[in-house]
C-alpha cells in the first residue's frame, strides 16, 4: 500500500489522540452533515495531512470513477459479470429508465405490485382460504433475505401500522420453528419464502415445514396457494415449491442478496410499516445516494467514514470495528453490518486475482449501548488491543421517558471520551492519594486501574430514528463498505467463502442419513467423523 501513507501512519501510533484536540478548532473541523444524520469524527487517530493523503491515495485508485461505474450499471462484480444497483430500486422512475431502459419497466410494475399487494392484506381485500382476513405474516429467509428486514423492523417498530403481525424465520434450527409457529394460526397466516436462488437449504427446509404445518393445521392442498407468496430471482422453482405466479414476485441478478431490503424483499418490512413509511425508508436512502454521488471527497460522508475505516484497518492495522447503538431501537443493526461488511470485503485477493498484502475487512461486532457497558467494554478499556468504535445515537426519542434519553446520551459520550482519554498511572495514582488511600495500596492497586485510551472513534447523531433517517443510515454504510471494498480492490459482491460449507454440510448429512459410509466421507476429518458418530450414538 501507498509508502506516503505507511510512513504517516507509523507517526500516528506513536501519538496521543486527546493532543490533537490542541487544534481549537477540530471538532468543528472534523465534524459534517450529511441527509439529515451528523457525523463527529474528531476523535479518530488522524490529523488533516493525512486524511488529505488518503483523498489523494484515493484519487489516484480512481474512486470518482468506480463510484460512477456502479451508478451507470458497470458490471463491478466481475467474478459473477453482473451490475451493482441495488441504488437503483430507491431511485426515481427516470433514473431507473435511464439505466435500466425497458427493463425499468418489471421494477416499476413490482414496485406497483407490492404497493397493491400491502394495501390487499392489510385492507383485507386479499383473505385466506376460509375468506377471514390474514392476521399474520411469517417470512422465511436467512442472510441478506432476513438481516435488512429483521434490522428494520426492530428499529421501526413505532412506525408499524397495521394490526398484521410480521413474523421472521431466518435459522434451520427447530426450535426457532417452533418459536414462530406457536404464536400462529394456521388459518389466517401468510406465508412469504424469500430466497434469491431458491436453493438455500435452510430456507427450503424451512419452508416446506410450514407448508406440511399450514396442511395439518386446516388448510387443504387446494387452497393452499392462497397462503404462498415467493420473492426470488428463480420464479421456476418457486413454482414448483406450490406458489401460484402471480404470488411470486422477482427479484434481479444485479441486487446483491446483503442489498435488497430495497426490493420486493422488504416486503415484510412494507406490511408492518405501510407502504408509506417503507417509501420514506428508501428516500432517506436515495437522499445518502444523492450526497454520495455529487459531494466532494472532504464533505462526502460515506467516503470520509471509508477513508478512515481503512486507516484504522490497513494503515494502523486495528483488527475490529464495534458498532454500538446507543439507541434499543438499532440493537439489529450490528448485527446487519456483520454481513453487510464481513461478507462484501471479507476477502484477500483482488479483483485481478492477485493476492492482497494488507488486511480488509475488519472483524465486526457489538451491540446495543449501555449494555455493551457491562459485556465487552472492559476489554476495550483494559486490553492491549486497540478497537475502534462507532457510536450511533439518536438526539431524541418517542420514549415518554425523556431522562432516560439524557442518561443513555452520558453514557454514550462518556464511553467514547474514556475510549480516547483513558487514565494513566499517575493519574490512578493521584486520584486514589486524594480519595485518602495510604501510599501503599495505590501503589499496589493503580496498575490495575489505568486504562490505555488512545481508541478512536466516529459519533454518528440522528436527529430521530425513522424510517427516513434508517434508510440514510443503511445507505451510508452500504457506500462506505463499497469505498472501501473499491480501495481494497477487491470484489465486494461476490461471497464465494460461504460455498465450501454448504458442500460440506451435504456430506455431513449424507453420513448422517447413512446415505453413504464413512469410508466414503472422504471430505471429511476423523474428528466430524467421530462427531457424526456422537450424534448418531445419541438418537
Ligand atoms: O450468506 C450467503 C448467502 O448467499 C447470502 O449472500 C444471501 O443473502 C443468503 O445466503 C441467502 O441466499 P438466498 O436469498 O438465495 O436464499
Amino acid at each position: 500500500m501507498d509508502n506516503l501513507l505507511q510512513l504517516l501512519a507509523f507517526e500516528a501510533k506513536n501519538r496521543a489522540i486527546s493532543d490533537l484536540f490542541t487544534h481549537l478548532d477540530r471538532a468543528d473541523k472534523f465534524s459534517l452533515s450529511a441527509a439529515d444524520l451528523y457525523l463527529d469524527f474528531s476523535k479518530q487517530n488522524i490529523t488533516e495531512d493525512e486524511l488529505n493523503a488518503l483523498m489523494v491515495w484515493a484519487k489516484d485508485l480512481k474512486l470518482t470513477e468506480k463510484i460512477q461505474a456502479m451508478f451507470s450499471g458497470e458490471p463491478i462484480n466481475n467474478t459473477e459479470n453482473r451490475a451493482v444497483l441495488h441504488t437503483l430500486l430507491r431511485a426515481p422512475a427516470s433514473q431507473q429508465r435511464a439505466i435500466l431502459a425497458d427493463k425499468a419497466d418489471e421494477v416499476i410494475a413490482t414496485e406497483k405490485r407490492m404497493e397493491v399487494l400491502v394495501d390487499d392484506v392489510l385492507q383485507g381485500k386479499i383473505c385466506t382460504a376460509t375468506n377471514k382476513r390474514f392476521t399474520d405474516v411469517l417470512a422465511i429467509g436467512i442472510g441478506g433475505s432476513f438481516y435488512g428486514c429483521k434490522t428494520a423492523l426492530s428499529a421501526l417498530n413505532d412506525y408499524c401500522v397495521s394490526d398484521v403481525k410480521v413474523h421472521l424465520l431466518s435459522n434451520v434450527d427447530g426450535h426457532a420453528m417452533t418459536q414462530k409457529l406457536t404464536q400462529l394460526n394456521a388459518e389466517t397466516t401468510l406465508v412469504i419464502v424469500i430466497s434469491k436462488t431458491f436453493t438455500t437449504q435452510e430456507t427450503l427446509l424451512n419452508a416446506n415445514s410450514v407448508k406440511q404445518w399450514l396442511l395439518a393445521n386446516g388448510v387443504t392442498q387446494h387452497a393452499l396457494a392462497k397462503h404462498l407468496l415467493a420473492v426470488t430471482s428463480h420464479s421456476q422453482k418457486a413454482l414448483e415449491f406450490g406458489v401460484n405466479a402471480e404470488n411470486i414476485l422477482p427479484m434481479w441478478d444485479w441486487v446483491g442478496g446483503r442489498f435488497s431490503v430495497w426490493s420486493a424483499v422488504g416486503l415484510p418490512l412494507a406490511l408492518a410499516i405501510g407502504m408509506e413509511n417503507f417509501n420514506a425508508f428508501k428516500q432517506g436512502a436515495w437522499q445518502m445516494d444523492e450526497h454520495f454521488q455529487h459531494a466532494s471527497f472532504t464533505e462526502n460522508m460515506p467516503i470520509i467514514m471509508a477513508l478512515i475505516g481503512i486507516w484504522n484497518r490497513s494503515f494502523l492495522s486495528y483488527p475490529a470495528l464495534a458498532v454500538l447503538p446507543y439507541n434499543h431501537a438499532l440493537r439489529a443493526f450490528p448485527g446487519y453490518l456483520q454481513q453487510t461488511d464481513m461478507e462484501s470485503n471479507g476477502k484477500s485477493v483482488a479483483q485481478n486475482g492477485d493476492k492482497l498484502t494488507y488486511a480488509t475487512a475488519p472483524i465486526v461486532f457489538g451491540q446495543e449501548g449501555t449494555n455493551g457497558q457491562h459485556a465487552f467494554m472492559q476489554l476495550m478499556h483494559q486490553s492491549d488491543d486497540i478497537i475502534p468504535t462507532d457510536f450511533i445515537i439518536s438526539l431524541t426519542t418517542t420514549s415518554q421517558y425523556q431522562d432516560h434519553q439524557q442518561v443513555l446520551f452520558a453514557h454514550c459520550i462518556a464511553q467514547a471520551e474514556a475510549l480516547m482519554q483513558g487514565k494513566s498511572l499517575d493519574q490512578v495514582i493521584t486520584q486514589l492519594l486524594s480519595e485518602g488511600m495510604n501510599e501503599q495500596e495505590a501503589l499496589r492497586l493503580a496498575p490495575h486501574k489505568t486504562m490505555k485510551g488512545n481508541t478512536p472513534s466516529n459519533t454518528l447523531l440522528l436527529k430521530q430514528l425513522d424510517p427516513t433517517s434508517l434508510g440514510a443510515l443503511f445507505a451510508l454504510y452500504e457506500h462506505k463498505i463499497f469505498v472501501q471494498g473499491a480501495l481494497w480492490q477487491i470484489n465486494s459482491f461476490d461471497q464465494w467463502g460461504v460455498e465450501l460449507g454448504k458442500q460440506l454440510s451435504g456430506d455431513v448429512l449424507a453420513l448422517l442419513q447413512n446415505k453413504i459410509a464413512p469410508s466414503s466421507a472422504t471430505q471429511l476429518s476423523s474428528s466430524s467423523k467421530k462427531l457424526i458418530q456422537q450424534f448418531k450414538n445419541s438418537v
